[in-house]
């Protein structure tokens, strides 16, 4: 290997810049030269790509967002885009990728390492549904944000005696919330796996406070849940320019329907992007530093086509073959401690 490029691609996530620096400064000490992709695979095709130097890399592992900048894109899409971006990579003398990114990057990092090209993949995504790792980069502080706001949340909800809803990421697994409800003690935690209908939720409530004598209560609840799109009539609703629902306003829903139904003042706080920008906290900085370390192992020893994952406490590669399409879900283990300890 003697040109490694460096690629991040779908939502930004905290870490991610701390991943980038790993990969280029093993790439620095063993005399390969680390590649910059820009913008993603639509940088890719229109050149957007430069060496990056060591000033490029230094003083970026507590920053936010990704130095190569990052995008949604359609390439992969069709049948004999692999080939395209293959011969992209080849114009620009790159011998061998490491695709920083989650379900979608890896997707399309699956297909270029099938068409014949060097890949090794690092999981990164705030929602954490990628399988083949128990952690991705950036869900940590997602988890982290969405806590300090439902511990905050809690003074006005007491002081007020409202409903106070939060609504978190997580276009198709509830990760984020159930997390975040674990740990900021949320009563009532609703995700897209586990279906629920408004007159559970209200006879939740009710029960809630008539048994147990309390004034207010904290709701959390992930974008997609409620089966987000439906509610917010997919036919009228903005899409993106890969033609997805741009998911937010089901915590809007859910408070305006908790106020009618119980009479109980109701208010929604969407944490939105707040979740993705912010500085990493020292476990996503740690984990990407892992797994960026261990990618670049990968790729030089030319073991390619895999996933740098987390698996317990030791990165652990698995084929992307396998994590490719797949989706990790929130188990009903998992979301049984959010119901009992929420
Ligand atoms: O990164 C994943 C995610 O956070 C989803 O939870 C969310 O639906 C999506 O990104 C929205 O991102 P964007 O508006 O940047 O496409």
């Amino acid at each position: 290997m003697r040109r490694l490029g460096i690629i991040t691609s779908g939502g930004d996530a905290p870490g991610t810049n701390a991943c980038i620096r790993a990969v280029a400064r093993r790439c620095f000490a063993a005399g390969v030269t680390p590649v910059g992709v820009f913008d993603s695979w639509d940088g890719l095709l229109k050149g957007a790509v430069r060496d990056l130097t060591r000033a490029d890399v230094a003083g970026i592992v507590q920053r936010a967002g990704t130095i190569l900048r990052s995008a949604r894109s359609r390439l992969f899409l069709q049948p004999g885009d692999a080939e395209v971006a293959r011969q992209a990579l080849a114009r620009h003398d790159i011998d061998a990728l490491c695709v920083i990114g989650g379900n979608g990057s890896q997707q399309a990092a699956a297909r270029l390492h099938e068409a014949g090209f060097p890949v090794v993949g690092v999981a990164k995504t705030i929602d954490n549904d990628l399988a083949g790792s128990e952690l991705t980069i950036g869900f940590l502080t997602a988890v982290e944000i969405a806590t300090a706001a439902l511990d905050n949340l809690r003074a006005t909800a007491e002081s007020h005696s409202r409903v106070m809803v939060l609504e978190v990421m997580g276009r198709d697994v509830g990760w984020i919330a159930v997390e975040s409800g674990i740990a900021g003690g949320a009563d009532l935690v609703l995700v897209p796996e586990f279906p629920f209908t408004l007159d559970e939720i209200c006879t939740r409530l009710k029960t809630r406070h008539d048994a147990h004598g309390r004034t207010y209560s904290i709701v959390v609840v992930a974008e997609g849940a409620m089966d987000n799109a439906r509610v917010l009539d997919s036919a009228n609703a903005p899409k993106d320019h890969l033609g997805r629902v741009r998911l937010g306003g089901v915590g809007t829903i859910l408070a305006r329907e908790i106020e009618m139904r119980l009479g109980w003042e109701s208010r929604c706080t969407t944490l939105g992007y707040l979740q993705r920008c912010a500085a990493p906290a020292a476990a996503d900085r740690i984990l990407a530093t892992h797994l960026g370390d261990r990618a670049f192992d990968l790729l030089q020893r030319g073991q390619t086509g895999l996933l740098a994952g987390l698996k317990g406490t030791e990165v652990h590669p698995v084929p992307l073959a396998d994590v490719a399409g797949k989706t990790k879900r929130v188990t009903p283990e998992y979301y049984r401690l959010a119901e009992l300890f929420g």
